[in-house]
């Protein structure tokens, strides 16, 4: 099995020779640099008009994110039994998987996606990285993901305990990374992702975002979370956050103040390049855990471009009320000072919508989650 730093060299290697690859011509039109892409654009074409119709960065494109990284983080670097990666086990299991605590309300993404994997012929593993890569385009401020085609699907369920939990120290949690091949910079790169979505209280609830602007893959998570919380919910993982109406997890909290990530994740605060940058490397390195890249397809013309952030956009602010001095700095580099606050009264963000067809047979004790699937082989 190649290790998955090779893996995301290959990755990068293979999607900039793609670039210079000629390119030919789908039955239906579409060009393409391997003709087996072709077959993700019937797949393309019904999720961007059924699955993500109408959704800006919302509830569709954050649940098809998560699920991504649930399903890929079942893998282990020393433990043969924590499951072969992004395989497709947390739906193809989904009875068992989904029943773990730390997938509660990954039911949703279920409840959302198995219509479209059972209509198409497209292997689950590789359906789940697909719509994740296509969601994020659908969020100003991402570059463009690369995609690889070709996983394997799984034979066997993930174990619990492969998922990082919001209630465990930063040791316990880089640990687990650095055993699924993430080191602590790929980590904090990726938890990007919690710039956009939020948490669900509730079963198909509406979602209490993680920062104030969670249909934007900005930088204000990674300075919302340095501030010092005064506010919300307490316990079961979260902390108190600095804005009413969002919620903090422990594990961002943790991560954002500790010695061996705070510099990182302060780095990203106003630098929407760096951040943009780092997570598109550490989401590809993510997409092909556990699989054989040598025997995958670069599909990455595929995937749409994202809408861009403007400058304007991109600039990281204090929300209302809070300045630099509420900043809780662990990092001993220089913090960025220039930083505007935003005009006016203390806002409250609201909650995200749920999107409707996140609701479904699919129960978050990993009931009623059945499906019948084409499966890879
Ligand atoms: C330390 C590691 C991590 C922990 C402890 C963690 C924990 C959580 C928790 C507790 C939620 C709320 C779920 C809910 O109850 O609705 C959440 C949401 C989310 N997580 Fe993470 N996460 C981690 C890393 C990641 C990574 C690496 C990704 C993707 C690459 C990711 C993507 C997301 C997304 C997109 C949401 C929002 C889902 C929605 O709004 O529907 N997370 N995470």
């Amino acid at each position: 099995m190649l290790s998955t730093t090779f893996s995301l060299l290959a990755v990068l290697v293979t999607v900039s020779k793609a670039a210079l690859t000629k390119r030919m011509a789908c039955p239906d039109g579409n060009l393409v640099s391997n003709l087996a892409c072709c077959a993700l654009f019937p797949v393309l074409e019904d999720i961007q008009t059924n699955m993500f119709a109408d959704d800006d960065c919302s509830e569709a494109a954050h649940a098809t994110l998560r699920v991504a990284f649930h399903d890929a983080i079942g893998w282990s670097l020393t433990q043969p039994s924590f499951g072969t990666g992004a395989d497709g086990s947390i739906f193809i299991f989904a009875e068992q998987e989904l029943s773990y605590d730390a997938n509660l309300h990954i039911a949703d993404a279920f409840n959302l996606e198995a219509p479209f994997i059972a209509n198409h012929s497209i292997g689950v593993a590789d359906f789940i990285q697909f719509a994740a890569a296509v969601g994020l385009t659908k969020c100003p401020g991402v570059l463009r993901p690369p995609f690889l085609l070709g996983r394997v699907d799984a034979t066997a369920p993930a174990p619990d305990g492969t998922v990082p939990e919001p209630f465990q120290n930063v040791t316990t949690i880089l640990a687990r990374m650095a055993d699924a091949g993430f080191s602590p910079a790929e980590l904090v790169a990726l938890l990007a992702s919690h710039s956009i979505g939020g948490v669900h209280t509730a079963p198909n609830s509406p979602g209490l975002p993680f920062d104030s602007t969670p249909s934007t893959f900005d930088t204000q998570f990674y300075l919302e979370t340095l501030l010092t919380g005064t506010l919300g919910t307490v316990g079961n993982g979260a902390v108190e956050t600095a804005i009413a109406g969002t919620l903090r997890l422990q594990s961002d909290s943790l991560l954002a103040r500790d010695l061996r990530t705070s510099c990182l994740w302060q780095a990203n605060v106003n630098n929407q390049a760096l951040m943009a940058t780092s997570f598109q490397a550490a989401f590809a390195k993510m997409q092909v855990v556990g699989q054989n890249i040598l025997n995958m397809v670069d599909c990455s013309d595929v995937i749409p471009e994202p809408p861009v952030l403007s400058t304007t956009a991109a600039q990281a602010f204090y929300p209302p009320g809070l300045s630099r001095s509420n900043i809780q700095q662990s990092c001993l580099l220089p913090f960025p000072i220039l930083l505007p606050t935003k005009p006016g009264a203390p806002e409250t963000v609201p909650p995200i919508a749920q999107d409707p067809a996140t609701d479904g047979p699919c129960q978050d004790d990993g009931s009623d989650c059945v499906a019948s699937f084409t499966k890879s082989t």
